[in-house]
């Protein structure tokens, strides 16, 4: 299975501080696909939306205010394991505590600015891509790289 999806958002400190290009090369250098990617800043409704299931938790007000504070760069890419292994090019929440190599790991300090989201389960993954992306921003191509980053279909 090589078409599973995750979204994965360079939050509005990763934009700023321009960490586009490096958060991106991350996921193109292991060989995922890219299939969707905007610059957006979608809104507080959406963003509590996007973040319902921490809507009790003490630091929510603070995340919202932090993502709603400038341009989100949305993405989703395709390939193998892409939601498990997403996390793991990520890091770790807190930053302090990700590994040198991850993102957050490489770029963050605070766990209140820790540069990138992605999704946590296939099932999350699906519902984040639906509330981000409409089905038509997705683009459905073969990769050039497929047949040498899988040695199998
Ligand atoms: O982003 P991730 O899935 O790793 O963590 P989460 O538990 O789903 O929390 C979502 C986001 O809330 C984190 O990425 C942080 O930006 C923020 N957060 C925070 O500010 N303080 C915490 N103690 C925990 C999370
Ligand atoms: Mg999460």
């Amino acid at each position: 299975m090589s078409t599973e999806r995750t979204f994965i958002a360079i939050k509005p400190d990763g934009v700023q501080r321009g960490l586009v290009g490096p958060i991106l090369s991350r996921f193109e250098n292991r060989g995922y696909k890219l299939v969707a990617i905007k610059l957006m800043t979608p809104g507080k409704a959406h963003l509590e939306k996007h973040y319902a299931d921490l809507a009790g938790k003490p630091f929510f007000p603070g995340l919202i205010e932090y993502m709603n504070s400038g341009p989100i760069c949305a993405m989703v890419w395709e390939g193998r394991d892409a939601v498990k292994t997403g996390r793991v090019l990520l890091g770790a929440t807190n930053p302090l505590a990700s590994a040198p190599g991850t993102i957050r790991g490489d770029f963050a300090i605070d766990v209140g600015r820790n540069v990138c989201h992605g999704s946590d389960s296939v099932e999350n993954a699906e519902k984040e891509i639906a509330l981000w992306f409409k089905p038509e921003d997705l683009v459905s191509y073969k990769s050039a790289a497929f047949d040498w980053v899988y040695e199998k279909a």
